[in-house]
């Protein structure tokens, strides 16, 4: 099978997210990667549960839908991992944490693998939870913004991955069946769920976590961006 193109997770596949520990370590010595890591759990956690359930949004935008935006479920997860590591985030901390989030350091191999993949003539896009917003800045301030052909949000459809939806707007945007376009991602679950829409996966699996102990496993999996350009060779 021909891959035709690639879609990138953007937080923990592009953009690093434990290294909003640095920061932290400075504001909390000794706790930084604790409050890191505790952080991105919470608001993967929060994805989930506004998903399942029809509260009303707090967002001032109304109806009963089950979405409320990436960036007010990432402060709502600071403010918890903070509370649980019985920190005191003053207006400012918080300001400074949440400004780091929008600016997260790009794993150190992945503009080299853009880069190629763009000399390649391979079409490249990210498909995120992330709003438009802080996905736009994590994006330029990455120096990424020429590499990439389409930075999807899942905001228009108000869908958190892993929901069909959500995955969907990748093939609508690339005009490909999923199977033709490899997904890339350093989330397990999300792997798992883009496997399971249809895509071609690759795990990113940077930690050298376990496999998911469920029915499915990603097509492929490595240990770096770099495992993306085995399958899009050069042209002769
Ligand atoms: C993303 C987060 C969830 O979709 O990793 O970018």
């Amino acid at each position: 099978m021909k891959l035709k193109a690639v879609l990138f997770d953007a937080y923990g596949t592009l953009f690093d997210v434990y290294s909003v520990a640095l920061l932290a370590e400075q504001l909390f010595p000794g706790q930084g990667e604790r409050l890191a890591q505790l952080w991105r759990d919470k608001q993967i956690e929060y994805t989930r549960l506004v998903s399942m359930s029809g509260r009303a949004g707090a967002s001032g935008e109304g109806g009963s839908e089950r979405y409320r935006p990436f960036w007010e479920l990432t402060r709502a997860g600071l403010r918890y991992a903070a509370l649980k590591l019985q920190l005191t985030l003053d207006a400012a901390a918080e300001e400074r944490l949440m400004n780091q989030y929008r600016h997260l350091s790009a794993f150190p191999e992945n503009r080299e693998v853009l880069t190629e993949l763009h000399r390649r003539g391979v079409p490249t896009g990210i498909l995120s939870n992330g709003d438009p917003e802080m996905l736009g800045v994590a994006v330029r301030s990455a120096g990424f913004a020429e590499l990439l052909n389409h930075v999807l949000s899942v905001h228009p459809v108000r869908r958190y991955k892993t929901d069909p939806a959500a995955y969907a707007l990748g093939t609508a945007a690339l005009g490909l069946p999923a199977r033709e376009i490899l997904f890339v991602s350093s989330n397990a679950w999300d792997a798992i769920g883009a496997t399971w829409f249809g895509y071609t996966t690759l795990w990113v699996n940077r930690a050298g976590a376990p496999p998911e102990q469920l029915d499915t496993q990603p097509t492929h999996s490595g240990r770096s961006l770099r495992e993306v350009l085995a399958h899009f060779p050069p042209a002769p």
